[in-house]
């Protein structure tokens, strides 16, 4: 199932159509397919699917009290009090940054012959990214145990044995959750005293619609589920956008030459709206690899779908991966085609859900703007500097579930542009 999720829900739903009841030890699963699906669940319309219950019991020991584990009010409070970290004046500055830290982030990707391991190398730039834009750790401080604590929380919010023993897959990862929680604690009076542009600062100034401010525990929750939130998907997304611009280098070549077009030697803000085929790649990269390949939510209430009695308590499970791959909503679904996204042929807009990378309603990802620019940042240095590819015939292996991702590292060939 990880690792052909999409080959295995398909056939679900052509055997069985849109909702498919499944055992999974005590738990009641309903699986339902297609874009209708998507916007029941996710615009939640009825206010009845939680994600506080379906979240808590994936990741709730790892990270508890993350925007994703609320529910109505207290959801609508917090996603309030986080947004101000997410609105334009932000986002340029975290860009100013990025600028800053890429260059030298990129440097060196053609040594050893120009072969390179694509994942771990983007897996390391992002989290450091994500600890100077996030934590407002400082270039070049130490953070590699911070780093070694948060690889092991994501780790464990994934194991199958959920137990504190010592010794086991989970056990690192709450070790590795308090010690996030002992060194942020320790860096809350700087940031509570700073006005720096990072999250964590952002945070501890962050009054919501009461007046009161966020707590040190809140914060501290906030920023150990955006880390998580933030860092793999956009790993995910970067690697997987890698592999589809080398085996379409057609379609490297278009982007890098929207990039020279700018005709600017740094990316400024405004200049992310003036790159549509990179968007466009984007955009077909997330559909074809969307990070998240399911969402998760539980009934709160019985529910009636598609002439089923759906009742109150059970998981209830939706298929970006699926519903991006329907024959009835995409032509050619299976094909790296960027331009069904570009004006004229626009396929995403056949139906306002069946593109859902980003989730939709009340718990739609907040960092997605950020996301974007992000990956476009990465894109502008990387197609300046680099040509890559990947021998002929190489097909990519993925894992689809929970997080989409290469299980070879993704081996790609770089050669230094002069
Ligand atoms: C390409 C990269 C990304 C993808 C594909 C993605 C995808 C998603 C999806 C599908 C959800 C909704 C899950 C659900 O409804 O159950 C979500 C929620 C969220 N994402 Fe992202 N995400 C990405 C990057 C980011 C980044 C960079 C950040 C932070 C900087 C972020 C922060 C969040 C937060 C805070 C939520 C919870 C929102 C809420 O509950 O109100 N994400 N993301």
């Amino acid at each position: 199932m990880r690792q052909d999720m999409l080959g295995v829900v398909a056939e679900r739903y052509d055997r069985f159509g849109p909702v498919v009841r499944q055992s999974r030890g005590p738990m009641k699963m309903v699986n339902l397919f297609g874009p209708d699906a998507a916007r029941t669940v996710l615009l939640d319309r009825a206010g009845i699917f939680s994600a506080h219950r379906s979240w808590h019991l994936i990741m709730g020991r790892i990270f508890p009290n993350g925007l994703l584990l609320r529910d109505g009010e207290d959801h609508r409070l917090h996603r309030r009090l986080l947004r101000e970290a997410f609105r334009t004046p932000a986002l340029q500055s975290y860009l100013l940054r990025m600028n800053e830290m890429l260059g030298p982030m990129l440097q060196g990707w053609d040594e050893h012959g120009g072969n390179l391991l694509a994942f771990p190398r983007i897996k390391a730039m992002t989290l450091d990214i994500a600890c100077q834009i996030f934590l407002g750790t400082g270039a070049g401080q130490d953070v590699t145990k911070l780093n070694e604590a948060f690889e092991a929380a994501v780790a464990a919010s994934m194991s199958i044995l959920r137990l504190p023993l010592p010794g086991l897959e989970f056990n690192r990862g709450l070790q590795g959750r308090q010690y996030m929680v002992r060194q942020f604690q320790e860096w809350l009076p700087a940031r509570r005293a700073s006005e720096s542009e990072d999250f964590f600062s952002r945070f501890c100034h962050a009054v919501g619609d009461d007046g009161r401010p966020l707590s040190d525990q809140e914060i501290i929750d906030h920023l150990i589920f955006l880390m998580m939130a933030a860092h793999d998907t956009t790993t995910s997304s970067l690697t997987s956008l890698l592999y589809e611009l080398a085996v379409n280098p057609e379609w490297q070549d278009r982007v890098r030459e929207e990039v020279r077009g700018l005709g600017t030697p740094t990316l400024a803000y405004d200049d992310l709206l003036r790159m549509p085929d990179t968007a466009a790649v984007i955009q077909e990269t997330l559909r074809r690899y969307p990070p998240l390949s399911t969402i998760p939510r539980v009934s709160t209430e019985p529910f009636e779908w598609a002439g089923y009695e759906i009742p109150a308590g059970v998981m209830v499970v939706i298929y970006p991966i699926h519903t991006h791959h329907m024959r009835e909503w995409w032509s050619d679904p299976f094909r790296f085609d960027p331009e069904r996204f570009q004006p004229g042929r626009e396929e995403h807009a056949r139906h306002s859900h069946s593109y859902v990378p980003f989730g939709g309603g009340n718990h739609m990802c907040l960092g997605l703007r950020f996301a974007e620019m992000q990956i476009k940042a990465v894109l502008f240095q990387l197609v300046q500097r680099y040509r890559w590819s990947v021998p002929d015939g190489y097909q990519m292996p993925v894992q689809q579930a929970p997080i989409s991702k290469p299980t070879d590292g993704l081996p790609l060939q770089i050669e230094r542009i002069d």
